[in-house]
């Protein structure tokens, strides 16, 4: 019998040059932004457990996402010490200038990057805000937004300037009790700081995004001291009667847990909604058939959400020794779960490259799996289905005039930034 070691070279998962390529294509180049898919249909024909030159693995089969995802062994650890060398040593700074940095950022105090079990206080404060059932009555007020913004519009239209930021920003903004004119304001700052979750930054990108979520954060910390003298029924106030009452979260995680639910709640929504309006403007059947038939519309966005996910990378790091696959993984080694690959493993959904609103192969990998799973993935599939359906009643027709749209130049967040369309209005 084989004993895995870890000084046994052969038990890793081998380093093909061509994997290798493939995915230096997919972080480095316009190309592999553009259009992950091709790439990811190489990947498939490849071993489903990659190693990568620079050390992490790299897992695209829906399976063993899935699994690694949900595998307590591995978690966050974004700030460990050799982390943060890494980090600072890849951007060229000292550790104690990209601390003084980074502290503005408070990853440490997000529970997006935290394991239980403080992640499991952090999440429990505002669970209660996203379940289904508390979504659902939010329903016929998000019916009414998109209304009132859809009300204006025909002819020539940039839907994402339009619509697809302005709807989720609002109803995050009124669901944390940020005031609707710092949606402005805050857009280019959410842009600039989810940058920070790319596998690969430019110093420029790194500085930029640690400026615009210390402005955003600043802003917050102060909104907390203002809303504190007078609380209302939104969840800022929430969070700090939280805090406040029963000293379940410090001050620092009150400012970013707010952070996170700003920036999270539109930035992907956002790329739903562009993302999916033009994968159906690129596959009129498919249109068609959901205009034919409007009971198709929750599964037509899940297969949206699969289709072109807003979400591409995951990845988790090895709390302790482990193993991937039957390959022995060292505690604090990373490993990459690219959803946007999971979502078109052809072993788990039929003709993936293929747009199809009646798919019925259960959902995909876009909000992740286990203690992670997207919090917001109840909001965020009922304001899809809202705007999809809100646009075709609106519109007899649309065209599409931007072909191929412009994209956001990022690999782990995929977006469009504009998408010229023409309404005709029904
Ligand atoms: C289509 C839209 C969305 C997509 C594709 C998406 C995707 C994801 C994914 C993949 C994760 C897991 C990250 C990880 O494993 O590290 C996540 C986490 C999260 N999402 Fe979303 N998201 C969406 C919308 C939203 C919305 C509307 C909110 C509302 C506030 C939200 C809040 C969060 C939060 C708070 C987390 C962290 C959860 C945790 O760490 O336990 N997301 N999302």
């Amino acid at each position: 019998m084989t004993t895995l070691s870890f000084e046994n070279d052969s038990l890793t998962p081998p380093i093909d040059p061509e994997v290798d390529g493939l995915l230096a294509n997919l972080f480095m180049t316009e190309e592999g932004r553009n259009d992950p898919y091709s790439i990811y249909a190489k990947l498939h024909q490849k071993p489903p457990c990659h190693q990568v030159s620079l050390g992490m693995i790299v897992l695209t089969r829906f399976d063993d996402c899935q699994k690694l995802l949900r595998d307590n062994r591995f978690g966050k650890d974004d700030d460990t010490e050799g982390r943060r060398r890494e980090r600072a040593e890849s951007l060229n700074l000292s550790i104690e200038e990209l601390d003084s940095v980074m502290k503005f950022f408070e990853r440490r105090t997000t529970m997006l990057f935290l394991n239980p079990p403080d992640h499991t206080r952090l999440r429990g404060l505002v669970s209660r805000a996203f379940t289904p059932k508390t979504v659902e009555k939010l329903r016929p007020h998000v019916e009414r937004l998109t209304d009132e913004l859809l009300d204006e519009l025909s002819g020539q239209i940039d839907i994402m300037d339009a619509l697809a930021w302005k709807l989720p920003a609002t109803v995050i903004s009124e669901m944390l009790g940020v005031p609707l004119e710092m949606r402005e304001t805050f857009r280019p700052l959410v842009r600039s700081a989810t940058q920070m979750l790319e596998p690969t930054l430019t110093k420029e990108e790194f500085f930029t995004g640690i400026a615009a979520g210390k402005e955003m954060t600043t802003y917050l910390g102060e909104l907390v001291v203002e809303r504190r003298k007078s609380l209302g029924d939104d969840l800022l106030s929430k969070l700090i009667e939280a805090r406040d009452g029963n000293d379940s979260l410090t001050e620092e995680e009150l400012v970013s847990t707010a952070f996170l639910l700003y920036a999270a709640g539109f930035e992907t929504t956002t790329n739903l909604i562009g993302n999916g309006l033009f994968a159906l403007l690129k596959n009129p059947d498919q249109l068609a058939k959901l205009r034919s038939d409007p009971t198709l519309m929750p599964g037509a966005v899940e297969e949206l959400l699969r289709f072109d996910s807003p979400v591409q990378f995951d990845g988790r790091s090895a709390l302790q020794d482990a193993d991937v696959l039957g390959y022995p993984v060292k505690e604090g080694q990373v490993v990459f779960t690219i959803l946007g690959a999971a979502n078109h493993d052809p072993a788990h959904f039929s003709d993936p490259s293929r747009l199809d609103v009646t798919r019925q192969e259960g959902p995909p990998m876009s909000f992740a799996s286990g203690i992670h799973y997207c919090l917001g993935a109840s909001l965020a599939k009922m304001e899809g289905q809202v705007v999809f359906q809100k646009l075709l009643d609106h519109f007899s027709d649309i065209e599409l005039l931007d072909d191929p749209p412009k994209r956001r130049m990022s690999v782990t967040l995929r977006g469009i930034t504009s998408l010229v369309i023409n309404g005709t209005r029904a």
